[in-house]
């Protein structure tokens, strides 16, 4: 998405808002609701043990969010033919690349054992329950119409990694 935005001679605005509207979405609305859920039994159960960590992450989460808040400014406020907000748009996607890879390290690295060691199995169905009623509960698009979004704009910037095929 950003190698076209940098060599295009006019930004893709549309599909650049909805890359934005992807993220924000998708990755910010759904993916960290069900972090916070596991933030949320980690504080209960841990008993302190997981304060650190999880504040961290969540101050990893505000900061993609704040990132993601000024690229849509950005493109808002862009026209098709506008070199530098291009410019300023690719530096503030790399940045946030950059943030989310260092975020998922440590989500693998730290977060994850955290909740293997703490969490007890017997509330995996909880947790399940409580991830299925926030994918019901996504708005304004559910999940599948999220992944259809991002199917559509590999048409745009070409192969997208880790997506599912789109359901029928
Ligand atoms: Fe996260």
């Amino acid at each position: 998405m950003l190698e076209v935005t940098a060599r295009s001679r006019e930004i893709p605005l549309e599909s650049l808002r909805d890359g934005l509207t992807f993220l924000t979405e998708y990755g910010d609305r759904f993916h960290h609701r069900r972090e916070n859920e596991l933030f949320d039994r980690l504080r209960r159960i841990g008993m302190g043990h997981g304060e650190r960590p999880c504040a961290a992450m969540e101050r990893d989460h505000d900061w993609g969010r704040e990132l993601i808040r000024t690229m849509q400014d950005i493109a808002d406020r862009a026209t098709p033919g506008d070199l530098s907000a291009a410019r300023n748009l690719v530096h503030l996607g790399l940045d946030y690349v950059q943030h989310q890879r260092q975020h998922i390290e440590k989500e693998d690295r730290i977060l994850f054992p955290l909740i293997t060691e703490l969490l007890p199995a017997s509330e995996d169905g909880r947790i399940l329950a409580a991830f299925e009623h926030i994918e019901a509960t996504l708005a304004p698009r559910s999940t599948t119409e999220l992944i259809d979004l991002a199917l559509d704009l590999q048409g745009v910037f070409g192969p997208l990694e880790s997506l599912p095929s789109r359901r029928a």
